[in-house]
């Protein structure tokens, strides 16, 4: 037997890849040099080149929160880490780890599978590990931040490895410190506490709906109940291009709040910080009577104002031109602005 471990391999690079298949909008797209990421070690090497070689760079996971544009200049790194794996375990949690590459939704089935429960809640959101804590990814009244207990990165600034505490990752709703730098961490893997002791979370409307004869699913069950209710209100990205929800719920302050909802007393809003509300912007944009609307080659999903879809050869462009037109109306009608969810690359 060889006990000599084998030099880490290099990162396969594929010139001029046609990133169509790789982005849930399904835009025409390519990368001028794309690497597919494995290992770890992979990063440093294609980081390290690139920044030595002045080139642009970015990462790509599950593309299913990006619109990218026709070309990608520079280098493009395909995040494929694999592998997850249960670290230890005391009385009252139990610490996993998993590589930045793999799927979020065979993670969360695997946690399952694992009799690990907590995360069914977030069953079939599109896209990676490794992008989850970056937009700090929510779902039927449960944010993945409450289960991170750190993430391991590179870190483009100072050209190495480096590991942020939940409390580093400034976690907030969609938002993180590794988007509000876009451009310097590259995450490789993702460590979650997953508390021993359950409990179903089913307070959120459509959730309750679900289980109103039923008031203490499994895990199981909820999981099963979150991937009907997501199948039916979100497209699949396969038939349709899409990425989930186009626009934050805004958070305003509660005087306009209330002001809005003496006006409109249908207004959908949720509880936020002091002194805050959120409002539904799926609402908002469907009041100014968006929903199925078509411009061109995109337009906004029938059963979910908060989903703008491509609907075949539609481009970026396209999509941030209906953005806009959406944004003014509800800006018009309102007073409320939105903001954009998915990343313009
Ligand atoms: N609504 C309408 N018309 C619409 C859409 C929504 O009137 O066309 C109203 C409904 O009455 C509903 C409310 O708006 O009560 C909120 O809609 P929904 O329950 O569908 O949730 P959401 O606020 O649109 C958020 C997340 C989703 C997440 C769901 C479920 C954001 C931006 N979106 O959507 O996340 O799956 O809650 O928890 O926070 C994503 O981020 O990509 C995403 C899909």
């Amino acid at each position: 037997m060889n006990s000599q471990k084998s030099a880490p391999s290099r990162p396969k690079l594929v010139p001029n890849l046609s990133l169509k298949e790789r982005n849930t909008f399904g835009f025409e797209a390519s990368a001028e040099l794309a690497y597919e990421i494995t290992s770890p070690e992979h990063v440093s090497e294609v980081i390290n080149e690139v920044l030595n070689k002045k080139l642009p760079w970015r990462v790509l996971g599950g593309g299913s929160n990006v619109i990218l544009p026709k070309l990608l200049p520079g280098a493009t790194l395909l995040m494929n880490i694999a592998g997850q794996e249960i670290i230890s375990s005391d009385n009252h949690s139990v610490l996993i780890s998993a590589g930045g590459g793999v799927n979020w939704h065979e993670f969360v089935t695997w946690t399952l599978e694992q009799n690990l429960p907590g995360l069914e809640n977030l069953a079939l959101i599109p896209g990676t590990v490794g992008a989850a804590p970056i937009q700090n990814i929510g779902a039927y009244g449960v944010e993945i931040g409450e289960y991170i207990e750190s993430v391991e990165a590179f870190d483009a600034h100072s050209q190495a490895f480096t590991a942020l505490t939940k409390e580093q990752c400034q976690l907030a709703y969609r938002d993180s410190h590794f988007k509000r730098n876009p451009n310097r961490f590259i995450l490789t893997k993702v460590i979650f506490r997953i508390p021993k002791q359950w409990k179903a979370r089913i307070h959120y409307a459509d959730l309750a709906k679900q289980f109103s004869e039923n008031p203490n699913p499994s895990p199981e069950e909820i999981f099963l109940a979150v991937c009907k209710i997501r199948t039916h209100k979100l497209p699949d990205p396969k038939l349709i291009g899409n990425a989930g929800s186009f626009f934050q719920n805004p958070i305003v302050p509660i005087e306009q709040f209330e002001t809005l909802l003496h006006k409109y007393p249908e207004l959908v809003s949720y509880p936020d910080a002091a002194g805050k509300r959120k409002l539904a912007a799926g609402w908002l944009i469907d009041q100014c009577g968006f929903k199925g609307q078509r411009m061109g080659n995109v337009g906004i999903y029938e059963n979910q104002a908060l989903v703008l879809v491509n609907h075949g050869n539609g481009t970026a462009q396209d999509i941030l031109g209906l953005a806009k037109c959406i944004q003014e109306k509800v800006h018009d009608q309102f007073g409320v602005k939105l903001d954009i969810e998915p990343n313009i690359l």
